[in-house]
C-alpha cells in the first residue's frame, strides 16, 4: 500500500497511474473497524483501485471535546488497510487539507435535510462534512464513492452535495456492519466502558422494537411508538436526542404509513459522554 501524506504526492501518484483509472474512494476518520473494511471490500469486489483517506475533519465537529477525544489508532488502521488490500492511503494533516484555514468557505444549500435529526442536533456538522468530502472528491476523482448506511443522513446529504456540485461520481451505499449482539460498529464504541458497551445494544433493540410495532400495530401513530422506545432508552440511562421515523428516499419525517414508501427508523442517544447513532430500514412486508 502506498501512503501519501500531502496533496501533491497523492496527485502525482494518481497521475502516474495513467488515464481514468477506476478509483473507488472511501473517506474515513480512522479508528478503523470491520464496518469501514466492508466498504473497502465492496470497492475491491467491484474491481476498483481502492483509495482510503484518514482525516479527522475538524470542521464537522460542533463539539470541540468530541473532536479532541476522537479515537486515533493509526498503526492498527494501517494493518487493517494492508490486510484488506487497499491500494492507497491518503493521510493528510489539517494544514494540508485546509491551507487557508478551517473556516467554512462556502455554504451548501442542503435545505430540509440540514434542519432535521443530525442536522438539528449538530448544527454546522453537515456543512463541514460536505466541505471535506467535496475537497477529497476533487482531489481523488473517483468513479465510485463508498459510504456506510450507518450514517444514513450523511449519505443523503452527500448525495445532495454531489448533485449540487455536479460531481461525476457514483455513490455506493454499503449496509451497516454490526457486532454479534447487534450493536452497529462505530469508532466511538471504543470510548464505551465495559458496562456501557453491554448496555449499548439497547439502541439496536429500540430500532427493532419500533420496526416490529410499525409492522404489527398498524393503527398506532409513529410518535406513540417512538416515544415508548425513547422512554425505554431513558430508563436504561441514555440521554436521547431522537427516535424518529422517516421516509427512506427523502428523510421526510412521518407519523403514519401508506404501506408503500420504504421507511427508515433512526436513533441518536448519549451513553455517558459518547454519542451513538443507528438506523434500520423498514421495507414492505
Ligand atoms: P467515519 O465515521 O470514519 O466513517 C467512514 C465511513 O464508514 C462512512 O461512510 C460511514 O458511514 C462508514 N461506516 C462507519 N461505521 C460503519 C458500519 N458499522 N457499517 C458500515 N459502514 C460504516 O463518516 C465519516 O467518517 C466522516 O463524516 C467522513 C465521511 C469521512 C467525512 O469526514
Amino acid at each position: 500500500m502506498v501512503i501519501c501524506k500531502t496533496v501533491d504526492s497523492l496527485r502525482e501518484y494518481l497521475t502516474s497511474l495513467g488515464s481514468s483509472p477506476n478509483i473507488g474512494f472511501i473517506p474515513t476518520m480512522g479508528a478503523l473497524h470491520d464496518g469501514h473494511a466492508s466498504l473497502m471490500r465492496a470497492a475491491k469486489s467491484q474491481g476498483q483501485f481502492t483509495v482510503v483517506s484518514i482525516f479527522v475533519n475538524p470542521t464537522q465537529f460542533n463539539d470541540p471535546s468530541d473532536f479532541a477525544k476522537y479515537p486515533k489508532t493509526l498503526p492498527e488502521d494501517i494493518l487493517l488497510l494492508e490486510r484488506t488490500g487497499v491500494d492507497v492511503l491518503f493521510l493528510p494533516d489539517v494544514s494540508e487539507m485546509y491551507p487557508e484555514g478551517t473556516q467554512l468557505s462556502e455554504h451548501y444549500d442542503l435545505g430540509y435535510l440540514e434542519t432535521i435529526l443530525e442536522g438539528k442536533y449538530r448544527p454546522g456538522h453537515f456543512q463541514g462534512v460536505c466541505q471535506v468530502v467535496e475537497r477529497l472528491l476533487k482531489l481523488v476523482a473517483p468513479k465510485k464513492l463508498y459510504l456506510g448506511q450507518k450514517d444514513y443522513q450523511q449519505c443523503m446529504v452527500l448525495r445532495k452535495m454531489i448533485s449540487l456540485k455536479q460531481l461525476p461520481v457514483e455513490l455506493v451505499i454499503v449496509p451497516t456492519r454490526r457486532e454479534i449482539d447487534g450493536l452497529a460498529m462505530s469508532s466511538r464504541n471504543m470510548r464505551l466502558n465495559e458496562a456501557q458497551r453491554k448496555g449499548a445494544i439497547a439502541l439496536f433493540q429500540a430500532l427493532e422494537e419500533v420496526k416490529h410495532n410499525i409492522l404489527e400495530k398498524t393503527n398506532a401513530s409513529f410518535s406513540s411508538i417512538t416515544s415508548a422506545a425513547q422512554h425505554v432508552l431513558e430508563s436504561k440511562g441514555f440521554i436521547v436526542d431522537y427516535v424518529s421515523v422517516a421516509q427512506a428516499p427523502d428523510l421526510q419525517l412521518v407519523d403514519h404509513w401508506d404501506g408503500k414508501v420504504p421507511l427508515v427508523v433512526l436513533v441518536a442517544a448519549f451513553s455517558g459522554e459518547v454519542r451513538l447513532i443507528d438506523n434500520e430500514l423498514i421495507n414492505l412486508p
